[in-house]
């Protein structure tokens, strides 16, 4: 195989890096071979090329199956776990906030990558409320502004205390421009001065002074101006609803092990995936539930974002997500768009087209599950039941004239003749049949196997047709 060759399909058909940096879908019913066949020989063919990568997890011996893919491939020194106890981190929001090339629109990229992760955190289902989405959007961008006017860094645990100690009313916001005997009397009376016990205060007087005189004085005006007015004036019920919507997603990352992982050190930035580590999060979502998933989504996205601004140079690498329908997020959309420039091989892994839709497209906003899996080009097949995939797959593969024979049994006897018809070339029947793999199989694993314009030769040279049907082996 020469060098850029991943997989021998046929005598005549390879599957080269090129193929997988335009992305790769595994979809097949539980149980068909997803993760053992197709997905083990693909995985385990882009560690012996060296390509770096980022692996999330859904079940809780996937880790254990990829340090032993490494294992067997050369690679074991190279795998990175993040997990409990582990000194492999990111902090996330110093992380982005201090890499050379952050300038002056840091603050909007930072809430974009917190609304991308936490997006892709939200309760499948919920409804989409275009306020709420903006107003937390609002409330970030100030809290994150503060911040950085305050102490020149930017973190979750700040953040947050700021959110919590925000103005509740005009009265609270009034006191930060009392002077020292009026607050007195007000604390004498009603024991509590808000400028007094808030964090959110603090931050506002330190920001004040730190901008003052400075270009960055009309911006802490703007960010004073949202807290102290707009802020302090909402309707009780809808600022309380603001922060509960934020709170229940952002809350689960301050505490254990999330707090240690992604809000403290950075010892495990993306950028060790340029250097061949095999990034591996091993926060299971059967284990660590809704929060495992959203912080897996933050980190795959802060990667997605690092490997975009390398540029077309440097290692291939991988992002792997068995059970992609717990991680996808629109972002997945506009990264594989750029994914072949940037050297970068998604492989996304699940049951059926069903489950990308449940997970992508709320109410009738746009249909995001169609993009991402039209920009998937490589798709493979394995043994389905679920209808609607498996007619996603009939209508990816067209129809063509097919010569139909008939017989009929008339006044006149037996007749017969031909037909020629449109038929699907693929009939969605074809993909109940195929091996799923055991004992029972001798281990072998069968699968459709389609890349878009591309006509399969076959191991005759002879085949010619959009499909092919390829047979893996589960290891030993
Ligand atoms: N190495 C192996 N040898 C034999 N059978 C296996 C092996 N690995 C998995 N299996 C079995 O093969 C079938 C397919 O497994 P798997 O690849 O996990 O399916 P999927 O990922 O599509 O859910 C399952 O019945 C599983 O128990
Ligand atoms: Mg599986």
């Amino acid at each position: 195989m020469s060098n850029a060759n991943l997989l021998q399909l046929t005598n005549n058909d390879v599957w080269t890096i090129q193929d997988a940096y335009e992305g790769t879908l595994i979809l097949g019913g539980n149980g068909s071979g997803k993760t053992s066949a197709s997905g083990k020989d693909i995985a385990k063919a882009f560690l012996k090329k060296g390509f770096g990568g980022l692996v999330m997890t859904v079940k809780v011996d996937e880790a254990r199956l990829w340090q032993r893919y490494a294992e067997e491939t050369g690679r074991g020194r190279d795998i990175v776990l993040v997990q409990p106890g582990a000194t492999a981190a990111l902090n996330f929001l110093d992380y982005e906030a201090t890499r050379s090339g952050a300038g002056a629109g840091l603050t909007h990229e930072l809430v974009n990558v917190l609304q991308i992760a936490l997006d892709g955190g939200r309760e499948r289902g919920s409804s989409e409320n275009p306020f709420w989405e903006d107003s937390v959007a609002q409330l970030l961008t100030n809290s994150i502004d503060i911040s950085l006017m305050a102490t020149g860094s930017v973190s979750l645990p700040k953040i947050v205390s700021i959110i919590r100690t925000a103005p509740l009313s005009p009265q609270d916001a009034a006191t930060l421009s009392y002077d020292l005997p009026r607050r007195e009397a007000i604390m004498a009376s009603k024991g509590f001065v808000w400028a007094d016990s808030s964090e959110c205060a603090k931050f506002l007087t330190q920001a004040f002074e730190n901008t003052k005189g400075s270009e960055r004085s009309a911006d802490f005006r703007e960010t004073y101006e949202f807290f102290i007015r707009e802020w302090a004036q909402l309707d009780t019920r809808t600022r309380s609803n603001i922060v509960a919507t934020l709170m229940s997603r952002l809350s689960g990352l301050l505490r254990s092990p999330f707090r240690q992982l992604f809000s403290e050190k950075t010892t495990a930035p993306p950028d060790i995936t340029f250097d061949g580590k095999i990034v591996v999060l091993n926060l299971p979502v059967k284990e660590f539930g809704e929060v495992g998933r959203y912080a897996q989504v933050l980190y795959k996205t802060i990667w997605q974002r690092a490997v975009e601004r390398r540029g077309s140079h440097g290692r291939p690498v991988f992002l792997w997500a068995d059970e992609a329908q717990f991680f996808v997020t629109k972002y997945d959309m506009l990264f594989q768009q750029t994914a072949r420039s940037s050297r970068a091989a998604s492989v996304y892994l699940t049951q059926s087209v069903v489950n990308f839709r449940a997970a992508l497209d709320s109410g009738n906003s746009v249909n995001i599950s169609d993009s991402l899996l039209g920009t998937l080009q490589t798709k493979v097949f394995h043994a389905n039941a679920c209808p609607l995939t498996n007619e996603y797959s009939e209508r990816l593969h067209g129809a063509e004239l097919q010569s139909v024979g008939n017989m009929s049994l008339g006044a006149g006897g037996v007749s017969g003749g031909f037909q020629r018809m449109m038929l699907p070339i693929l009939p969605a029947v074809k993909f109940s049949s195929l091996r799923k793999g055991g004992s029972a199989n001798n281990r072998i694993v069968d699968a459709y196997i389609y890349q878009a314009g591309r006509i399969w030769k076959g191991n005759d040279g002879k085949h010619n047709k959009n499909w092919l049907v390829t047979s893996f082996h589960q290891d030993r």
